[in-house]
């Protein structure tokens, strides 16, 4: 048995999968988030630990846990984590959603540049990236920053608690913009100009790589036998790459979470020399392309909760029946936009209501105004002469047919339905049973384990007026910039 760790921003996911990658259970925990300021985003390491043990816990409850081989990880990316000599945690976590960065942002892109950023690192700095964080540490926070003994990534957080394995792995290190993404170490010039050395990282693994075992006191906790294999993991986006298939030449996989990405497989190294795709490591031992939306789910999720007051989503999509019509648009920009805008201080709004707007139509212009967001990424990709033809899907929003029909006539692309849509958690299960040899390579148990079951095809009319939607709402961000 595997078990695959999802250490997401509202909550952790835990999945077991047997060795023929069949999942055997799923349990969830959640924990808080907090915002201490507009635009800022953190949350404690140790509320990711002590839900992480319960959840096991509650996942292993009835199974044979003597059976369990090797844990991994998918986990959120970019957060800054920082422990001091005694190995605790010096402040919390600053998340990959965090838009504090601005200047520190500005000040790597304009006054180290651009270009040499990009020649390190094969990215430029956005705000969530980690690198801009430790930045802001030493400008606002001097004695913590003079602290830092350890620098890491939230599931390498988890996985130090439960191995002793200071480590991460390429395709999460790559969003550090300390990692020299091409050749797979740190970069020596990016370490420098952050006034950070290389004792204070993590060692770098693939993603299928064994780090360690559990601790002896955790196997305990957690009734398991001895001589658990921890493998590296992966950010959860090349995890949820690996949970859907996405893996090799030329696949394209989309996640409706709290962000909202579009991540296309590649076997060749490449850069995006518009800088709003990220070129990141992959966690099959090749390399991807991202784009990044900061609020997706998490969108319709603010919308239902916090102003209509309901979380029946499902009943709250039933009464969306003119796709394609609406003329009220939404900008999709909660907590800042990444790609392709990589504007912390950008922010959502509704357009282009009128007396007769409903509620209805007003769902339906959030649907569609991440899907639109998402569109703008694949667009630079298209322009990048990447051809795609389909796409899987998965996260908490594909859990709506109707979202997943959005996203097929707004991309213009198949979406592909798999029978799992666990993603990052299945992920981690399947590179867990890579690292402990039940399959040669990440390829391999991706054949094996994703299964398509469905695929929505785009429709000629649908797609003809959302590609006329789409223009319009391309015009919305450049109109009202200057307001932001
Ligand atoms: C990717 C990113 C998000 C987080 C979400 O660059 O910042 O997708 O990984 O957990």
């Amino acid at each position: 048995l595997y078990i695959g760790v999802d250490l997401g921003t509202s909550a952790v996911k835990l999945l077991l999968m047997n060795e023929d990658g069949k999942i055997e259970n799923i349990a969830s925990r959640e924990y808080p988030l907090y915002f201490p300021n507009p635009g800022w985003s953190e949350q404690n390491p140790q509320d990711w630990f002590d839900q992480s043990m319960e959840g096991i816990k509650e996942l292993l409850a009835g199974y044979p846990k003597e059976e369990v081989a090797g844990i991994s990880f998918g986990g959120q990316m970019h957060g800054l984590v920082v422990l001091d000599e005694q190995d605790q945690v010096i402040r919390p976590a600053i998340l990959w959603n965090d838009g504090r960065t601005g200047k520190e942002t500005e000040y790597l892109n304009q006054v180290i540049g651009k270009e040499r950023l990009s020649e390190y690192t094969a990215n430029i700095a956005f705000a969530g990236f980690t690198a801009p964080k430790i930045f802001w540490m030493k400008e606002h926070e001097p004695e913590n920053f003079g602290k830092i003994r350890k620098i890491m990534l939230p599931k390498d957080y988890l996985a130090y608690r439960l191995s002793g394995s200071f480590c991460t792995d390429v395709s999460d290190a790559s969003g550090m913009l300390l990692m020299d993404v091409k050749n797979r170490r740190w970069s020596e010039e990016m370490l420098k100009i952050c006034g950070i050395t290389e004792e204070m990282l993590p060692k770098l693994y693939e993603s299928y790589e064994v780090v360690g075992t559990l601790k002896a006191e955790i196997t305990k906790d957690l009734g398991l036998s001895e001589n658990v294999k921890v493998i590296a993991g992966a950010g959860d986006n090349a995890a949820a790459a690996v949970g859907t298939g996405t893996v090799g030449d030329g696949r394209c996989n989309i996640s409706l979470g709290t962000s909202g990405t579009i991540f296309i497989s590649s076997r060749n190294f490449g850069v995006d020399e518009h800088n709003a795709l990220h070129s990141f490591a992959h966690a099959d031992g090749n390399y991807h392309l991202m784009g990044c939306m900061l609020s997706a789910a998490s969108c319709n999720k603010w919308w239902s909760e916090e102003i209509l007051k309901t979380k029946d989503f499902k009943a709250e999509q039933e009464g969306i029946c003119r796709l394609g019509e609406n003329h009220v648009f939404y900008l999709p920009y909660l907590m800042g936009e990444r790609s392709p805008h990589n504007n912390p201080d950008a922010r959502a709004m509704f357009i282009g209501m009128s007396m007769d707007t409903t509620r209805e139509e007003m769902t339906q212009a959030v649907l569609e105004g991440v899907a639109f967001g998402l569109r703008d990424s694949l667009e630079v990709a298209r322009s990048l002469g990447i051809q795609l033809e389909r796409t899987k899907i998965c996260g908490g929003g594909a859990k709506s047919p109707l979202w997943k029909k959005m996203i097929a006539n707004i991309m213009n692309l198949k979406v592909d339905v798999i029978e799992s849509e666990e993603g990052p958690a299945l992920g981690a299960a399947m590179l867990a049973a890579v690292g402990c040899g039940a399959y040669p390579d990440v390829e391999t148990v991706a054949e094996k384990v994703v299964k398509v079951i469905d695929t929505i095809e785009p429709e000629a009319d649908l797609v003809q007026k959302y590609e006329e939607r789409y223009q319009e709402f391309r015009k919305i961000y450049p109109a009202v910039k200057e307001l932001f």
